[in-house]
């Protein structure tokens, strides 16, 4: 069933649920006013009667006759009982009426509402009894019975107008409940099509948001529209990804390509040539084996990372980094700290890429001495690697994170950099939820900074 219909079927199922149930509610309190009234007006009546026979005391049986006569209204009977039910007096204007009710002595009030079948109709009779104590020369009770004539008509009328204005109620909540599931439907229609669009197509596509509604599902359009952006940034960065990885890789597999071409067309004759071109192939070889291995690395941080978190010191770190990078590069790259051991909760080897990434750029960029301090600072250790040598331009140190950013293409191929180095030292970094901030004057050095969270309140 559609959600359309269900609406408007609950919502019309509510609302005569609702109007049943005033409509019970309206009857019975019409009804019980209307006869409240009339019995209100009878026990007023059958009350003037005892005081006209308390006034005085030797009334004669037609002097009472006419009396009670003169108080009879339509439809109805008074009459007189002494203490076993014997009726003493009782006039009528509706002799079946007091046929049909027997007389019934008294000595407290009571009224009652009782339906007899006069004519072959039911009829609703109301009897009122008061007791009639002193004045009279015989002690009894006066009964006064009454057809509620208008009752059944007005009962009639008030039926009618419940009955027409609850199927109009009706009628109107049908309308309404379309109207309003319309509205409801309408944006999350319009959501579905997007969605079936996608679906056929493959391509992301946003929810046109006609106007401003402000309630939840507008935040759904925009919560599914933010999700689009954010999936065709990723397509995008993706497609970006795999196109400037094929392009980085195409200049060493073009040199790999013509040297092999030159060794096949001279073979081992030229002995210096053949050295030239197997020394330049395995260059280039190395260079894509790197390559494939920080697009691997850059891959595999794009997704959700399990870091494995130890305790790592800093200082220690660093120490056995330089030793090593000493080895290769023989460059002064000096170690400083006042106190040891500075200590973070991190991932060792992630921490271990990120400032290898840092001294190589360091190293690859400046030709003096280079600095690493290391500090404690407010719950955070600070990794500080200072060069003195090229500098960044301050216009490009807001990309210098992006993937594949070089300043100097050129120069940067002298150098063997594929502009990952910095993107990948970012996003570790971030995933230790921690900082990474560069300083750099071009010409004077660079200055780059980590604020790593010691973590330490996790242990
Ligand atoms: N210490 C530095 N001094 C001067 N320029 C720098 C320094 N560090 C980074 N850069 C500039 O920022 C660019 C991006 O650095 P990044 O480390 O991301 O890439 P790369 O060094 O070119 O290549 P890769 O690190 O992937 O081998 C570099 O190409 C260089 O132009
Ligand atoms: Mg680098």
């Amino acid at each position: 069933m559609r959600i359309t219909l269900k609406i408007s079927l609950l919502t019309t199922a509510w609302m005569l649920l609702t109007l049943i149930i005033i409509n019970i509610i309206v009857f019975i309190l019409f009804m019980k006013t209307t006869v409240d009234m009339e019995k209100d007006t009878t026990i007023q009546k059958a009350d003037d009667i005892v005081k006209y026979f308390q006034a005085e005391t030797d009334y004669t049986p037609e002097q009472i006759n006419s009396k009670l006569k003169a108080l009879l209204t339509e439809h109805s009977y008074i009459r007189i009982l002494q203490a076993d039910n014997q009726v003493l007096y009782e006039v009528t204007n509706e002799k079946p009426l007091a046929e049909k009710i027997k007389g019934k002595y008294v000595d407290t009030q009571e009224s009652e509402r009782r339906g007899i079948s006069l004519a072959k109709k039911e009829k609703q009779v109301l009897i009122v009894r008061v007791p009639l104590k002193e004045g009279l020369n015989v002690k009894g009770s006066l009964e006064i019975g009454k057809e509620l004539i208008g009752l059944e008509s007005r009962k009639d009328i008030l039926l009618w107008i419940l009955g027409v204005s609850s199927l109009l109620a009706v009628i109107l909540s049908l309308l309404s409940g379309r109207w309003l599931a319309n509205i409801i439907m309408r944006p999350i229609t319009n959501m579905i099509q997007t969605m079936e669009d996608i679906e056929r197509s493959g391509i992301p596509k946003k929810i046109i948001i006609h106007s401003e509604t402000r309630d939840e599902l507008q935040t759904l359009a925009n919560t599914f529209n933010l999700m689009i952006d954010r999936l065709e940034e990723n397509f995008e960065k993706q497609s970006q990804f795999v196109s400037d990885a094929s392009h980085e890789l195409k200049t060493p597999l073009t040199v790999i390509k013509s040297y092999a071409n030159l060794l096949r067309r001279h073979g081992l004759k030229d002995q210096e040539m053949a050295d030239e071109a197997i020394q330049a192939i395995h260059t280039e070889a190395t260079r894509i084996q790197k390559m494939t291995e920080t697009f691997l690395d850059v891959a595999s941080l794009e997704k959700e990372v399990e870091l494995e978190m130890n305790l790592v010191n800093l200082v220690s770190l660093c120490q056995s980094i330089l030793k090593q990078l000493k080895h290769v590069y023989k460059r002064d790259i000096i170690l400083h700290f006042e106190e040891s051991p500075i200590l973070i909760l991190a991932d060792e080897l992630k921490i271990k890429q990120v400032i290898i990434i840092l001294l190589d750029n360091a190293i690859k960029y400046s030709n003096k001495n280079i600095d690493v301090f290391l500090k404690k600072m407010e719950g955070n250790a600070i990794v500080c690697v200072e060069d003195h040598g090229i500098g960044i331009p301050q216009e490009e140190i807001e990309n210098i994170f992006e993937r594949f950013y070089r300043v100097d293409k050129a120069r940067s191929r002298e150098t063997g950099g594929s502009g990952l180095g910095l993107h990948i030292a970012n996003r570790i970094v971030k995933l230790h939820k921690g900082e990474i901030t560069l300083k750099s004057k071009e010409g004077e050095g660079t200055k780059v900074i980590l604020h790593l969270p010691a973590g330490l309140e996790l242990l």
